[in-house]
């Protein structure tokens, strides 16, 4: 039986339900592939579990149930610290999973890859930094990124399928934020902003600080993906993305912000209400063209599909050569750990019967 060896780094959320999938899909793998998905070492901030050779599957739950309760895997019994993870990676072939959100891995992912391992990412941040860390990390094939925009929905695969077999891109136009797209839903149930987003708070469909989401940095992120995904090669500066609340609440602290949240209300209800007269909805859209991007509120017409979309829902419309009269539509839920968890997942199996 052929082995392939994982090396996971970030055991987060989405990093320990993956680690439950794969485990539990691996006999279901061996018998339909012919190879034993292994893990080799798992990390997170503060160091690793790992010890040179295959970890038994009980010492990896183990250590999983201590990190949902709180436990750093250096702290862990069997655990270490470490400098940095990439002194996990084997010489040999493997694939290298980064479910962290964490700045800074382009460098060290684009040596793992000049050293012969495969990449699988769900952290949008390496694919995001320059556009030649974009093309070390992808051109050679050695990376897959579907969770990167619309988590577990075939977003990338769609558009790089569509290109391999000589569509091209006329517009894509998404939306990709399921936090932003329930705040959406409930501007248009009438509910004001700021009830919205304190509830979207409380029920963890933010970011500990909700301007993380409200700025559309991360929708940006998602959009320059797919956009270097197609061959522009753009910068995040190509990509503007209008910010949910005014520039005088950006340099606040986030407990000032959220109380301020009640001076967002009637702009955004004149907004909701100008958009109904339109016979529109307000939703918060990236638009791709070859010429540009961007990435805005804007009022789309109620027979458009994004029109149509309830609640956290992600949609990507792609209006291409060949799909020039009706766009291809992919749509369905586009956050979520377990989902996006299962596109890493996916990836990684793809990945492991290529090698
Ligand atoms: N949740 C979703 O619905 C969703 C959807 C699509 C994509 N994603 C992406 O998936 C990724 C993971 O999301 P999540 O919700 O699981 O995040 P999370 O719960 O914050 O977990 C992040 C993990 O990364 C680890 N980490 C951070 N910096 C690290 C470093 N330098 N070296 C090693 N480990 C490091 C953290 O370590 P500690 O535990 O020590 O802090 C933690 O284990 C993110 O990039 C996110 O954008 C998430």
């Amino acid at each position: 039986m052929t082995t392939v060896s994982i090396v996971q780094i970030g055991v987060g959320g989405v990093g320990r339900e993956l680690v439950g999938l794969l485990l539990g899909a691996r006999a279901a793998l061996e018998s339909r592939y012919g190879f034993r998905l292994e893990y080799l070492a798992l990390a997170d901030s503060t160091g690793a579990l790992a010890s040179g050779s295959p970890l038994a599957d009980e010492r990896i739950l183990a250590a999983m149930r201590a990190k949902a309760a709180g436990v750093s895997l250096a702290a862990s019994p069997a655990g270490r610290a470490i400098q940095n993870w990439d002194e996990l990676v084997p010489d040999g072939p493997c694939i290298v999973v980064d479910v962290t959100a964490a700045s800074g891995h382009e460098v060290l992912l684009a040596d793992v890859v000049s050293g012969g391992a495969r990449v699988v990412l769900a952290n949008k941040k390496p694919l995001s930094a320059t556009w030649s860390s974009f093309v070390e990390l992808t051109f050679s094939g050695a990376t897959r990124y579907e969770a990167t925009a619309g988590a577990g929905l075939p977003v990338i695969s769609t558009l790089q399928g569509l290109l391999d077999s000589g569509d091209q891109m006329v517009k894509i136009e998404a939306a990709m934020s399921g936090t932003l797209g329930y705040l959406c839903g409930e501007l248009e149930a009438g509910v004001p902003l700021s009830t919205a987003v304190r509830a979207a708070h409380q029920m963890g469909y933010t970011e500990p600080d909700p301007r993380d989401d409200l700025s559309g940095a991360d929708v940006a992120r998602k959009a320059l993906i797919v956009a270097r995904t197609c061959g522009l090669e753009w910068e995040l500066a190509n990509i503007p993305a209008e910010p949910w609340f005014p520039p005088e609440l950006a340099g606040v602290s986030r407990d000032a912000f959220m109380a301020r949240l009640e001076e967002l209300d009637a702009p955004f209800a004149a907004r909701v209400a100008a958009a109904k007269a339109q016979n529109g909805a307000l939703r918060y859209v990236a638009t791709i063209t070859p010429e540009g991007a961007s990435v805005s509120l804007r009022v789309v017409p109620s027979d458009h599909p994004l029109a149509s979309l309830r609640g956290p829902d992600n949609l990507f419309s792609f209006t291409t050569t060949r799909y020039a009269e009706r766009p291809l539509v992919v749509r369905g839920p586009g956050a979520g750990q377990a989902v996006t968890a299962a596109g890493v997942l996916a990836d990684i199996v793809a990945t492991a019967r290529e090698m």
